[in-house]
């Protein structure tokens, strides 16, 4: 049994760079993860290499720092996996991400 099995991952900005080795890390380790970011494309590949390598994930494409959007992020893990608990809830906000437009 995988450390994080079971659990449910939010990672804003996992399109690219940490973010991105965060979600593959996360994954890898059992959990199932919302990629989010800015751009869709790269947040949809990132949710193919999740998927290729045997885990799971899904993507939700938006801005994190959008008044709307933290409900459509976790509204996204509701609609797709098992629910949520604060447990099993991991956002991780890198650096600048909040700063983009
Ligand atoms: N790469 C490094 O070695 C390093 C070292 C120390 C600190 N940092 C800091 O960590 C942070 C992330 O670095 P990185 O290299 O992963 O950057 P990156 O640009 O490779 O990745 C950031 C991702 O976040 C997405 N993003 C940006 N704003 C967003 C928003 N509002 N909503 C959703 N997604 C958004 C971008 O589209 C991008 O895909 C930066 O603040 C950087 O300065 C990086």
């Amino acid at each position: 049994m995988k450390k994080l099995e079971g659990k449910v991952a939010l990672v804003s900005g996992s399109g690219r760079g940490i973010g991105r080795a965060i979600a593959l890390k996360l994954a890898s380790e059992g959990a199932s993860v919302v990629v989010n970011d800015l751009d869709a494309d790269p947040a949809a590949e990132v949710v193919e290499m999740i998927r290729k390598s045997g885990g799971e994930a899904v993507a939700c494409a938006g801005n994190v720092t959008a008044s709307e959007f933290p409900e459509r992020f976790v509204r996204t893990a509701l609609d797709h996996y098992r629910g949520l608990d604060t447990s099993s809830i991991t956002p991780v906000i890198p650096g600048t991400a909040s700063s983009r437009k």
